[in-house]
C-alpha cells in the first residue's frame, strides 16, 4: 500500500519506524478478542486493508489468505458477542492504484465501488456496521496538501486536496449506493462515511471577526465533507472564499471543483448515521485564518503526547451541537476519540482516564439541561492498543494496552485506564464518580441503544 512505500522512505517517519510488523494483529486474533473482552466493549471498529485483499486494487487477483484473516477476526468477535464495525478505507491505498494517479484520477471512483461491492459480497452477511472512508479531510490535506502522510504530495497544496476530496466524496457515494441497492435488503446493516473535525473556538467570542473566523474554519473542516453528504454540494462559505481567492490569483475558475446537479443528487443523503471523530479544539481568530499563522493553542489547556492534541472536552459538546443544528439532527456514532502519550513507558496513564471521563461526561453534566438532545447512538475510543501512528511511528501511543515491541511475542500489556474504561462501558457512559461499583443514574444516563432500521 502507499503507506508501506511511504514508511520505507528514509526520514518520512519518526525513528524511521515502519509498519511491516506493527501490532501483528494478523497473527493475534485470539489475544485481541481477549483484551476486547477485558475492556467489556460491545463493538470493535477496525479497517480492512484494501491491498491485503486485492493486491493490485482490483478483483483481477484475490488474496484469499488476506480475506480469510478478516473472516477469522469477524467470526471470533461475533462468538464473543462483540459487533464488528468495519472501515473499508483507512488511508492505505494499494500502491498499484497510486501508480495510475491514486485519488487524483477519477477512475478511482469505480475502483472503490468495485472493492466495496466485493467486500459486501464476501463479508457482508456477518457485518452490520460499515464505514466507507475514514477522515477524508486527512486523506486530502495530510496526504496531498501538507504531504506529511502517504502518498506525500505537497507541491500543489491549493489545488490537489480539492480534487482528491471531490473524488473521495464521489467514491463514498458510490459505495453507499451499491450497499443500499444491492445488499441492504438482505444484509440489513448501516453504512456511512466517518468525518473528523476539530472544533474552532473564537479566541474572543464577543468579537464578531473572531466568531466569523471560527465559523469559516469549521466550514472548511467538517463542512467540506459533511455539507455535500448531508445538505448536497459544498457549503457557500467554501465556494465563495475559494472562488474569490482563485480569481484574485488570476485563475479563470475556482480551485474548488464543481459537482454536476446529478452528482449533487447522487451524494446528498448517502448516510445512515453521522460517523464522527473528535479529539481537540483550536482557538481561532482572523489573523490565524487569513495569514495562516500556524495553529495557535491555548496554553491553559492540558497537553497530550501529540502536538496537535489538547484536552478540550467542552469543544466536544459544542461541535456535537453544531452537527445537530447544521445537518438536521442525524443519529451520530462517535467513531474515534482518545489521547496519546510519548516517551518513557508508564502504565499508570491517569491522563487517559481523565480524558475519557471528561469527554464522555459532556453529555452527562446535569442531565435535565441536555436541551440540545444530540442523538448519539454509539461511541468508539481510539484506540484499543498502541499502534503504528502514521508519521509518528511508534513514538505516540494512543492505546488502552501498551504493545511491547521489546518482547518477541509483541505482547499487549494493560494500562491503568483499562479498568476505568471498562467501568465506563459497564455503566453505559456514566460510572459513579466516587463509588467504584455503581453507575450514575442508570435511567437518565442511558444512551439510546441502536436499533437497525430494516426499512
Ligand atoms: C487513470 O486511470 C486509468 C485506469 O483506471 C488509466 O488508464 C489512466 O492512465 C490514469 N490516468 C493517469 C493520469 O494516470
Ligand atoms: C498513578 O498516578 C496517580 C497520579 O499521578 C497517583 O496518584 C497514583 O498513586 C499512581 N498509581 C500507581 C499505582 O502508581
Ligand atoms: C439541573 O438543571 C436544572 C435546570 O436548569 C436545575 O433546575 C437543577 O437544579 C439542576 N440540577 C443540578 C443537580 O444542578
Ligand atoms: C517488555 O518486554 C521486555 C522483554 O520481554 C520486558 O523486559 C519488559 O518488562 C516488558 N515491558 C512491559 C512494560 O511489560
Ligand atoms: C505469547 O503470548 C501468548 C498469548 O498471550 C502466550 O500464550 C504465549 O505463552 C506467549 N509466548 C511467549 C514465548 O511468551
Amino acid at each position: 500500500s502507499i503507506w508501506d512505500k511511504f514508511a520505507h522512505t528514509h526520514l518520512r517517519i519518526s525513528n524511521d519506524d515502519n509498519g511491516d510488523i506493527a501490532c501483528d494483529s494478523y497473527n493475534k486474533v485470539e489475544e485481541d478478542v481477549a483484551i476486547l473482552k477485558q475492556l467489556k466493549v460491545t463493538h470493535y471498529r477496525f479497517s480492512i486493508s484494501w491491498s491485503r485483499v486485492l493486491p493490485d486494487g482490483t478483483t483481477n487477483y484475490i488474496n484469499e489468505a488476506g480475506l480469510n484473516y478478516y473472516h477469522r477476526l469477524v467470526d471470533a468477535l461475533i462468538a464473543a458477542n462483540i459487533q464488528p464495525h468495519v472501515t473499508l478505507y483507512h488511508w492505505d491505498l494499494p500502491q498499484a492504484l497510486q501508480d495510475i494517479g491514486g485519488w487524483e484520477n477519477d477512475t478511482i471512483v469505480t475502483k472503490f465501488r468495485d472493492y466495496a461491492d466485493f467486500i459486501f459480497d464476501r463479508l457482508g452477511h456477518k457485518v452490520k456496521f460499515w464505514i466507507t472512508i475514514n477522515e477524508p479531510y486527512n486523506v486530502a490535506m495530510i496526504g496531498h496538501g501538507y504531504g506529511v502522510g502517504a502518498p506525500g504530495i505537497s507541491f500543489r497544496p491549493g489545488t490537489l486536496p480539492y480534487i482528491v476530496g471531490h473524488n473521495l466524496l464521489k467514491a463514498h457515494a458510490e459505495a453507499w449506493h451499491i450497499y443500499n441497492d444491492k445488499y441492504r435488503a438482505k444484509q440489513n446493516g448501516i453504512i456511512s462515511i466517518t468525518i473528523n473535525s476539530d472544533w474552532s473556538e473564537p479566541r474572543n467570542p464577543y468579537k464578531q471577526e473572531d466568531y466569523d473566523a471560527a465559523i469559516r474554519a469549521i466550514q472548511f473542516y467538517i463542512g467540506w465533507f459533511a455539507h455535500p453528504v448531508y445538505n448536497g454540494d459544498y457549503n457557500d462559505i467554501m465556494k465563495t472564499v475559494i472562488r474569490e481567492r482563485s480569481l484574485a490569483a488570476g485563475l479563470l475558475k475556482s480551485r474548488l471543483p464543481e459537482f454536476t446537479p446529478e452528482e449533487v443528487k447522487r451524494i446528498k443523503g448517502t448516510y445512515d448515521y453521522f460517523g464522527f471523530n473528535y479529539y481537540t479544539t483550536k482557538p481561532t481568530d482572523l489573523a490565524q485564518l487569513t495569514l495562516g499563522v500556524g495553529s495557535i493553542v491555548d496554553l491553559t489547556w492540558l497537553d497530550s503526547g501529540s502536538g496537535w492534541l489538547k484536552v478540550t472536552p467542552f469543544g466536544f459538546r459544542r461541535i456535537l451541537n453544531f452537527i445537530k443544528e447544521e445537518y438536521g439532527n442525524p443519529p451520530i456514532i462517535i467513531t474515534e476519540n482518545g489521547i496519546s502519550e510519548r516517551g518513557t513507558v508508564d502504565l499508570n496513564d491517569t491522563h487517559r482516564s481523565h480524558y475519557y471521563e471528561k469527554y464522555i461526561n459532556q453529555k452527562a453534566i446535569n442531565m435535565s439541561q441536555i436541551k440540545y438532545g444530540v442523538d448519539i447512538r454509539g461511541y468508539t475510543a481510539w484506540s484499543l492498543m498502541d499502534n503504528f501512528e502514521w508519521t509518528n511511528g511508534f513514538s505516540e501511543r494512543f492505546g488502552f494496552f501498551y504493545v511491547n515491541h521489546s518482547d518477541p511475542n509483541i505482547s499487549r500489556v494493560a494500562k491503568k485506564s483499562v479498568s476505568d474504561y471498562s467501568k465506563i462501558i459497564t455503566c453505559n457512559g456514566f460510572p459513579h464518580p466516587e463509588s467504584g461499583h455503581e453507575c450514575l443514574n442508570p435511567v437518565e444516563g442511558k444512551l439510546t441503544p441502536w436499533i437497525v432500521n430494516s426499512t
